[in-house]
């Protein structure tokens, strides 16, 4: 990332979030917040004419996955709630609306918002421009993964790493080196059992297909002209070895087959995700 600059990527997906919920039907994730987040003059050029923001040949394909993943982090976390987990730790949390329209019982739930400082500035300027208020069991981290210690950023705050946790990492660990990605993950394999984390990650430019290799340097270059050049790939079979090597106790890796079998199966808009990444979940 830039320095002193928030996450110009960060806007990006959120706009895909906020296009799901004016474009596609059914809605894989339902976010009553995403469109208000992405600020006022954003979200009236959205409404105005939304499958203009959609009309690049990725698009569909983005949409889908941004929608899929955040779906995907929540049912895992529900399913924590009800076995115990009692913190959510948003890293790398963008413009992620959870902490504003939480569903579980009020104070159920501590809910931490980690980020780069400046995305994080940046953000709560953003939800106060708009009117969203701050709930009483959030709280902000600013930490920056690549020269901060995220378990120093989180004690800071009054993270208790004693309790049942799920973790989520959305769009994050590209822009991250491995050795970093790598390290946050055993700070997390470190929590009490029954925690988790759900991530996703980009498959290693080696194992694609010609035509996937095409759409993965097409994306990297957009995402290196905002100045947030990937970093970070993983193969998935050398992924899953390296989180049970590290203690994960269940690890489930979803590629497009699953992700589509469990969430895009039988749409008659043939919305889907496409196969440059991967959501991971790993329990402890
Ligand atoms: C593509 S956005 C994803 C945001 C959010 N998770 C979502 O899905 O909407 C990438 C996020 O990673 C964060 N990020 C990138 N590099 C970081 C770093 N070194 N330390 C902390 N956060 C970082 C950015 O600030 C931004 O919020």
């Amino acid at each position: 990332m830039k320095e002193k600059r928030p996450s110009a990527t960060a806007q990006r997906v959120a706009m895909r979030r906020a296009a799901h919920q004016l474009l596609d039907d059914p809605k894989v994730f339902d976010d009553p917040v995403a469109v208000r987040i992405i600020g006022r003059e954003s979200a009236s050029a959205l409404q105005a004419e939304p499958r203009q923001f959609e009309a690049a040949p990725l698009s569909s394909y983005l949409r889908a996955f941004v929608a899929a993943r955040s779906r995907y982090a929540e049912d895992e976390l529900a399913m924590g709630v009800r076995r115990g987990v009692r913190q959510y730790v948003i890293l790398g949390a963008g413009l992620d609306t959870f902490a504003y329209r939480n569903p579980h019982p009020r104070g159920m739930l501590n809910v931490f918002e980690v980020d780069h400082p400046s995305t994080q500035a940046w953000k709560r300027a953003r939800l106060e421009e708009v009117g969203i208020a701050l709930p009483d069991d959030l709280t902000f981290a600013p930490v920056d993964f690549e020269t901060q210690i995220l378990e120093e950023g989180l004690r800071q705050t009054g993270y208790e790493p004693g309790k049942c946790t799920v973790f989520s990492w959305l769009g994050v660990t590209e822009y991250l080196t491995p050795e970093v990605v790598m390290a946050t993950l055993r700070f997390i394999a470190s929590a009490p059992a029954g925690s988790g984390i759900v991530f996703d990650y980009m498959i290693s430019p080696s194992l694609l297909t010609p035509a996937q290799r095409s759409r993965f340097d097409e994306l990297a270059r957009r995402v290196a002209l905002a100045g947030e050049p990937w970093q970070a790939s993983f193969d998935p079979q050398l992924l899953i070895n390296g989180l049970r090597a590290i203690g994960f106790e269940y690890v489930e890796d979803n590629g497009p087959e699953e992700i589509n079998a469990r969430y895009f199966k039988d749409r008659k808009d043939g919305l889907r995700v496409g196969s440059l990444s991967h959501v991971m979940l790993a329990r402890v």
